[in-house]
């Protein structure tokens, strides 16, 4: 299962690139927003430390707009993926990018069928929301099941399924199980992926029992 990072916080994308386990990034107006960033000027930023799939998202909502707008974001790096709403317009523009050679990633699919459409656009990754899905009631694991299930039935389809909205560990480990091909986590979801505490005991047993025995393993001998 591949890992993207669902952030605009370029310190944070810098500092998890760093660990290797980065494999992309995702932004969406909101965390723009939240992150007080110049969208332009931070995608090509985030490009330079991460060399998979960085998703761009388009502001507006008609077919013409989008398409000046994904063209526009497209030419910033060869690993922009344009992101495009799940709408009749997002996926008229989803076709036309995608026909062109760019990478484009359809978000806020909250259906199977939804996700079926993005497929035929020919969508390199559609964006089901776990968590958004979740907090009204439904089970957003239950969607990326079907979504797995029904592309598996169609092996010539290369839209990944790139699980959204991810809360924690849970939907990470789940997502893996159902065999999603990435999850998008926020940086506090990837970091808890490192805990347990049966881990921090261990390794305080080890430091103070290797301790006891004097040794220096970088001492030559
Ligand atoms: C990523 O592509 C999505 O925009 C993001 O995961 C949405 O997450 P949220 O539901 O926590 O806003």
């Amino acid at each position: 299962m591949k890992f993207f990072i669902d952030t605009a916080d370029f310190n944070e994308i810098r500092d998890l690139a760093a660990t290797g386990l980065v494999d992309g990034v995702t932004t969406n107006p909101s965390l723009i927003a939240k992150s007080g960033a110049q969208f332009l000027d931070l995608i090509p930023r985030i490009c330079e430390v991460v060399s998979g799939p960085v998703s761009a998202e388009v502001a507006a909502t008609d077919f013409d707009t989008m398409m000046a707008e994904g063209r526009k974001l497209s030419k910033i790096a060869k690993n922009i993926a344009v992101k495009v709403p799940l709408t009749p317009a997002g996926l008229k523009v989803c076709r036309t990018l995608s026909d062109a050679g760019t990478m484009v990633n359809v978000t806020l699919c909250f259906s199977a069928g939804q996700a079926i459409l993005a497929a035929k656009a020919g969508a390199t990754f559609v964006s089901p929301f776990v968590g958004r899905l979740d907090d009204t009631g439904q089970d957003g694991m239950e969607l990326i099941h079907d979504i797995v299930q029904i592309y598996r039935n169609y092996p010539a389809l290369k839209t990944e399924v790139l699980v959204a909205s991810i809360r924690g560990p849970q939907h990470v480990i789940q997502a893996a199980k159902l065999g999603a091909h990435v999850g998008t986590l926020p940086p506090a979801a990837l970091r808890a992926l490192y805990s347990h505490p049966l881990t921090d005991k261990g390794l305080s047993a080890f430091v103070a029992d290797w301790a006891k025995t004097g040794q220096s393993i970088l001492t030559e001998q």
